[in-house]
């Protein structure tokens, strides 16, 4: 099941995988090289990492070896360029040339920029530097990932080919006017944070973990499953959203990654349900913005 990814010159799948959690000491070389190995078997071939997720970039440069080709594959950056200040134009220029490196290819799909603040979009700067990585063939679509403000000027400047942005059954604020405009702009849309951090699995409230914002909103909302499993129902949520154009799951674990692929293969959710999940989050939103 591959659709448009914008007027972007390659397709996408309904699912990739976003590899934040590859660059730590949790996971190694051989399990990185096995979550590629049952995405590729899945047809889960888009790779989503950033400079700042640890040695993620480095391993999956080692993973990707001799199957680059099979995926599109989008890095962030923007800042960690050593001796380089973050968020001017040679940052960008060196750090797509950093990023290739460790990526160990010669071209990326997808640059995001990192969720800087509109005011540096605005000094036009590091956009200015990122088309000229375009224009050097060195990458193919200019994206900006991030959320609110920044995100609506990205999307209206009309510069950008993608986003990346928060799509999930707790983070909906995208879907009512930046996801659509972008989409209708040409825009790929990667969905992130696709299952809401799996705030399902915490029994009680994930004090100081990255999904606690999203537990709250999951208690507050107090959704009827309707007998649906809470990853399957999650995942076909976000990547069948109108205007999204892949979702990217985040696992260091095969099984989770071929429960997603199963899932999202499965099409949208019936679209009571789908009407549900929008209809709770409007009812229970406390101005709950997009989280980063
Ligand atoms: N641009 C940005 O600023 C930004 C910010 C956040 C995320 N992202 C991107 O989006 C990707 C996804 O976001 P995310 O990883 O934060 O959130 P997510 O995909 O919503 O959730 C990932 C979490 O859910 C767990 N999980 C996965 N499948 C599961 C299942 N079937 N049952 C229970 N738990 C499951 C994962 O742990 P296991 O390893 O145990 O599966 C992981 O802890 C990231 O990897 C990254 O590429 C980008």
């Amino acid at each position: 099941m591959v659709r448009p990814f914008g007027s972007a010159p390659f397709p996408v799948p309904a699912l990739g995988l976003g590899a934040g959690h590859l660059g730590g000491p949790e996971i190694d070389d051989a399990g990185v090289d096995a979550l590629i190995g049952a995405a590729l078997d899945a047809g889960v071939t888009v790779i989503d990492v950033a400079r700042s997720y640890g040695q993620a970039e480095e391993r999956l440069g080692r993973a990707l070896a001799g199957r680059r080709d099979a995926f599109v594959l989008a890095t962030k950056g923007g800042y960690g360029t050593p001796g380089i200040p973050d968020w001017t134009g040679p940052c960008i220029t060196a750090g797509v040339d950093a990023a290739l490196q460790r990526l160990r290819t010669d071209r990326l799909e997808v640059f995001f920029l990192h969720s800087c603040p509109r005011e540096t979009l605005e000094r036009g700067e590091v956009v200015e530097a990122l088309a000229a990585a375009v224009r050097a063939g060195k990458v193919q679509v200019m994206g900006y990932s991030g959320e609110g403000e920044a995100l609506a000027w990205a999307v209206a400047s009309g510069r950008f080919g993608a986003i990346e942005t928060s799509v999930n059954v707790c983070d909906q604020r995208g879907l009512d006017e930046v996801i659509p405009r972008a989409a209708r702009g040409g825009m790929g849309v990667i969905a992130k944070r696709p299952l809401a951090n799996a705030p399902w699995r915490f029994d009680q409230r994930p004090v100081g973990d990255y999904a606690e914002v999203y537990w709250e909103r999951w208690q507050a909302m107090g959704l009827d499953l309707e007998g649906q499993a809470p990853d399957e129902l999650a995942v076909r949520f976000a990547a069948h959203q109108p205007g999204v154009g892949v979702a990217i799951v985040g696992t260091r674990r095969v099984e989770h990654l071929r429960r997603a692929a199963e899932a999202v293969a499965k099409g949208p959710l019936p679209l009571a349900l789908d009407t549900a999940i929008r209809e709770r989050f409007r009812a229970h939103d406390q101005g709950w913005v997009g989280q980063i």
